[in-house]
């Protein structure tokens, strides 16, 4: 992402200066109704539109599925934008320009290195043009039958075998610790100075997800191990948050809102090259949790696409168990016997790619397939020990009606009951926060009284009736304490600052829900005592409770007089609860 500097008011202005009408209505069309616009909601499936959009306030909610929020979210959401890309976005659209952030050192030393490792590819593309093509890597890629538009298009070079190519060529300009900073030359044991890292390679450039230059696999040419010598880990080269191919694939892979999942650098070029969208590779079999929120920033589906040997099958289970705990859903790619996608590829063509691609099956039908299909066979111990493998993957999903019905279909392969298997998934499942907290039991009428509020429909002594205590859902009782000073002194809500102040997702959803409610009816009105008491009692509940508590610390300390003014507080909150009822 650029070095843009966000604070709160310059995302203030961009949200203010958008139309967030303007912005919806081109995913979905929007009508006038009353104050607001209403239109289908673009989340979820409908037939009547309960998804409506307020131009002054600059929110949306869906009355059906319960999405809301501003014009960031709602791009955060159809567009899989993050925050700052979204800010960018519309900041762009309606002509604000965003304040550069102040480049640090850290960010100078940073683009140092970016720099040392450009000017080496180009040394090394340089190296592979050399010779007209009378060079190993370039023989190499002859006889592998790799074209030279693949060569130009992922920018292929050659190291060549010599253990000062890069010394030469670059340290007059970086320097020595530059280049061993940048992953370039390595320094030579027991004696001083340095040698290239990379000789006698063929060089694979590898992105960061803006699409620098941060590294290279090179593959060996001759045999030596190992096949392929990846930069190592840097300020910029970060393998456990890096997929390869990234930068070219992740517009696509939001578009289609699908990934495709690989081991290698090769994998990932024959299908990009072949004009499949969304794929990156892992470089290496075990994926890491940051690779996996990395493909979550774009999309939520992955097909993985490993070698179709054991160990690529044993790894695919490995990434699904990352996967699936990053939130995604995976599916397997069958190879039916070919030993990786690049292969298969060559062999067979896009189309049989293609074909095997749409078949892919979700990854329990193809874990059931590795270790059940032999389960009727198995006798208890083998059995048993069976069963525990699938217990780190159903462990992993996320969505407990999922996990339930996947437990189901392992219980099922093996013949045993539901709750068998159940027993032994029970508390590892994972870790993954959950967005939507716990509501408080009033939360329904603690709504109704807020926008009940927030449309000035509530007399001054039912407004001088509500405190910050009342409300016990946490949503609410932050919005309340925003708008109470608006509230109380007659003054128009300013929604623009209470988002600026609002800080989980949750409170905007709930905050865009309460502002769309349609405007309350006065038959509806007569009621808001039947809600407002309610939650006057559960407080007194709450504070009772509380002084009980404090009447027994007292009590052990021997402040005798604390304890009497505890009590006379408690019996004058009875007084009041009984007024309540
Ligand atoms: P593979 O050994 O399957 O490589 O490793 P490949 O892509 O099929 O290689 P080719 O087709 O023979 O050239 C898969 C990936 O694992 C990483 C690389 O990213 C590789 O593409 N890897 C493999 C390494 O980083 N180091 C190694 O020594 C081997
Ligand atoms: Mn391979």
């Amino acid at each position: 992402m650029a070095l843009v500097d966000l604070d709160d008011a310059i995302i203030s202005r961009v949200r203010e200066a958008a139309d967030i009408v303007d912005f919806i209505s081109q995913v979905t069309p929007l009508k006038v109704a009353g104050k607001s616009y209403k239109g289908l909601c673009p989340f979820h499936r409908e037939k009547s539109p309960s998804f409506s959009v307020d131009r002054a306030k600059g929110l949306f909610y869906c009355f059906g599925c319960g999405t809301g929020g501003d014009v960031f979210k709602f791009l955060a959401l159809t567009e899989r934008f993050t925050f700052p890309e979204a800010v960018e976005h519309v900041a762009a659209r309606v002509g604000i320009e965003l304040p550069r952030r102040q480049k640090t050192r850290r960010d100078n030393d940073k683009d140092d290195l970016l720099e040392a490792i450009d000017d080496a590819s180009e040394a090394f593309n340089q190296e592979l043009r050399r010779y007209e093509g009378n060079n190993p890597a370039a023989r190499y890629l002859h006889e592998r039958g790799v074209p030279p538009e693949v060569v130009q298009k992922y920018g292929f070079g050659y190291a060549p075998d010599a253990w000062d190519y890069i010394l030469r060529r670059l340290t007059q300009k970086h320097g020595e610790k530059k280049l061993e900073l940048a992953g370039l030359v390595t320094p030579r044991q027991g004696k001083s100075g340095f040698y290239d890292r990379f000789r006698n390679r063929l060089m694979i450039p590898i992105h960061s997800e803006t699409g620098a230059l941060v590294g290279f696999g090179g593959r060996s040419l001759d045999g030596s191990e190992p096949k392929y010598l990846n930069s190592p880990e840097s300020e910029v080269f970060n393998k456990s948050r890096l997929l390869y191919n990234l930068h070219r694939s992740k517009d696509a892979m939001r578009r289609v809102d699908r990934a495709i999942l690989v081991e290698g650098y090769f994998d990932a070029i024959a299908i990009d090259y072949a004009g499949v969208p969304g794929v990156v590779a892992s470089m290496g079999t075990s994926l890491t949790a940051g690779q996996a929120s990395l493909i979550r920033r774009f999309t939520r589906k992955v097909v993985i696409c490993y070698d179709g040997d054991n160990a690529g099958r044993a790894a695919t289970l490995r990434a699904a168990e990352v996967l699936l705990g990053g939130g995604l859903d995976v599916q397997v790619l069958d190879l039916h016997g070919e030993k990786d996608p690049d292969t298969l590829i060559q062999k067979h063509g896009l189309d049989r790619f293609t074909e095997l691609l749409s078949n892919a099956t979700d990854v329990f039908t193809f874990a059931l397939q590795e270790w059940a299909t032999d389960a009727a066979g198995l006798g208890g111990r083998l059995k048993s020990e069976r069963v525990e493998r699938f217990v780190p993957l159903l462990g992993a999903v996320p969505d407990p009606v999922m996990r339930n019905d996947a437990a189901q279909r392992v219980a099922d392969a093996f013949h045993l009951e539901f709750s068998t298997v159940w027993s032994r998934i029970r508390g590892k499942a994972s870790a993954v926060p959950q967005e939507r907290q716990l509501t408080a039991p009033n939360a329904t009428a603690e709504k109704f009284v807020l926008t009940a509020a927030m449309q000035g429909r509530l007399s001054a002594e039912r407004l001088g009736r509500l405190r910050e205590e009342l409300f016990e859902d946490a949503g609410c009782k932050t919005i309340f304490s925003f708008i109470k000073s608006d509230l109380l002194s007659g003054q128009p809500i300013d929604f623009e600052q209470i988002r600026t102040h609002l800080r989980g997702e949750e409170e905007l959803r709930l905050l865009s829900e309460l502002a769309l409610s349609d405007d309350i009816d006065d038959r509806s009105l007569d009621r808001i005592d039947e809600n407002l008491r309610p939650m006057e009692r559960s407080f007194v509940d709450r504070r009772k409770l509380q002084i009980q508590r404090d009447i027994v610390e007292a009590e052990k300390s021997g402040d005798l007089r604390r304890v009497d003014q505890l009590v006379a507080e408690k019996m004058e909150l009875s007084r009041i609860l009984s007024t309540l009822k």
